[in-house]
C-alpha cells in the first residue's frame, strides 16, 4: 500500500500556487481512499534555515498553513498534519544522512542553486539552508512515503532523496523505500505565473493571489493582471499564449463555466479563437475569470473564516497530529540504527 507525504514551507499564507500546485491534488488523494497513510508536514525547521531573524514569521505562520489546509479539505481524521520541529528524530535521521552526501552533489542541485542565487546569499549561505534538500530526504524517508505530491520545482529533491535511500540500503541494510514525486496532472499547474505573468506565483515577488484574500482583493488583482502587451484596442487581434489571464483560464476554466457564467461561449477554444481573431476586450475575459475565481474560492475562503474562529482547535490538531507521527519516524529510526549497527546496547 502506498503512502503519501507532502509539506509546505511556513512562511506565510498559502496562495492559489500552493493550490493547484499540490493542495487540490492532496485532497484528491486523501478522498480517494486508496493510501494507506497520509503525511503533511509543514516545514518549520526548513522555514527558519533562511529565518533565524524571523521566527516570528514563522510561529504565526503554523495557524495560517494548517487554517490553508483545512479550509481545502484536508481533513485530520484521513491525513495526518504535523509539524517537523516538533519531531527531533527527523534532524537525527538528517545527521547520518548528512554522510551519503557529498558538498559537489548539493551544489548541483538546481532548485537549491536558483534559491541561493535568489536570496542573494552570495557567499554567506547558512549550512542549513545549503544542506536541506538533506533534512528534506529526511521528512520523507522517516515515513517510508513513496508518494511525494509536489510542483516541478521540488524534483531535485525527490532525486537526492532516491539517492539518499539506494546509498543507506547498500550500505547498510534495506529499510528505506524510494520515493516517487507525482507532478500536477499539467504543466501550467505545477508553475503558476504571478500576476505579473513573468514570474512563478511567490510571496517575495507579491504577485500572489490567496486563499485567504477577500473577494474585493481577487476582482482587485485580477483587474491589474498584466495580459498581452500587444492587444491594446479592443479590435486588435490579441495573443492567447504567454497571457497570464489565459494561463489562469487553463488551470481554472471548465466548460461548466461558460454555461453558469458567459454562454455566448460553448468552451475556452471558442474564447480564445475570439480574442486571437480580435474584437473581444480584456476586461470582458477578466471579468469572467473573476466569476470563476471567486466561485472556487468563496468556500475556501468562508471555511477558513469558520475555523479561524477556533485557533486552539487548530493547535490541539497539529499537536496530535505531530504525536502520531513521530511513533512512526522513532520506529523508522530505530530500524535504521539497527542496520547501521550503532543500537550498541542491545
Ligand atoms: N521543500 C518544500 C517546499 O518548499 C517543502 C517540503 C519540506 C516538502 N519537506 C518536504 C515537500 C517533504 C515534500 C516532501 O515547498
Amino acid at each position: 500500500m502506498d503512502i503519501v507525504l507532502t509539506g509546505d514551507r511556513p512562511t506565510g499564507r498559502l496562495h492559489l500556487g500552493h493550490y493547484v500546485g499540490s493542495l487540490k491534488r492532496r485532497v484528491e488523494l486523501q478522498n480517494s481512499g486508496k493510501y494507506e497513510k497520509i503525511y503533511i508536514m509543514i516545514a518549520d525547521m526548513q522555514a527558519l534555515s533562511d529565518n533565524a531573524d524571523n521566527i516570528e514569521k514563522i510561529r504565526n505562520s503554523l495557524s495560517e498553513v494548517a487554517l490553508d489546509y483545512l479550509a481545502c479539505g484536508l481533513n485530520p481524521q484521513k491525513s495526518t498534519i504535523f509539524i517537523q520541529s516538533q519531531i527531533p528524530e527527523l534532524s537525527e535521521i538528517s545527521f547520518y544522512y548528512m554522510n551519503l552526501v557529498t558538498v559537489s552533489r548539493l551544489q548541483r542541485n538546481p532548485t537549491v542553486k536558483n534559491e541561493i542565487q535568489m536570496r542573494g546569499f552570495k557567499q554567506s549561505i547558512p549550512v542549513g539552508f545549503f544542506t536541506y534538500p538533506i533534512s528534506q530526504a529526511a521528512d520523507i524517508t522517516a515515513f517510508k512515503a513513496n508518494i511525494i505530491p509536489v510542483g516541478e520545482d521540488q524534483l531535485p529533491m525527490i532525486e537526492q532523496t532516491r539517492e539518499i535511500v539506494r546509498s543507506f540500503n547498500t550500505l547498510y541494510k534495506e529499510v528505506l523505500v524510494e520515493p516517487t514525486a507525482v507532478l500536477p496532472n499539467n504543466q501550467i499547474c505545477s508553475r503558476l505565473p504571478g500576476l505579473d505573468g513573468a514570474n512563478k506565483m511567490s510571496k517575495s515577488l507579491g504577485n500572489c493571489i490567496y486563499l485567504s484574500d477577500s473577494s474585493d482583493d481577487i476582482k482587485k488583482k485580477i483587474q491589474s493582471m498584466f495580459t498581452d502587451p500587444t492587444h491594446l484596442r479592443v479590435e486588435d487581434p490579441g495573443h492567447t499564449e504567454n497571457n497570464p489571464v489565459f494561463i489562469y483560464l487553463d488551470a481554472f476554466c471548465e466548460d461548466k463555466h461558460f454555461a453558469a457564467f458567459w454562454p455566448e461561449y460553448q468552451n475556452l477554444d471558442e474564447l480564445k479563437a475570439h480574442y486571437r481573431r480580435g474584437g473581444l476586450g480584456d476586461s470582458k475575459v477578466k471579468k469572467f475569470l473573476n466569476e470563476i475565481l471567486q466561485n472556487e474560492l468563496r468556500p475556501i475562503r468562508e471555511k477558513r473564516e469558520e475555523l479561524a474562529k477556533d485557533l486552539p482547535y487548530i493547535f490541539d490538531m497539529l499537536k496530535q497530529g505531530s504525536e502520531k507521527a513521530r511513533i512512526v519516524a522513532t520506529q523508522t529510526l530505530d530500524e535504521m540504527k539497527s542496520a547501521m549497527g550503532i543500537n550498541y546496547y542491545r
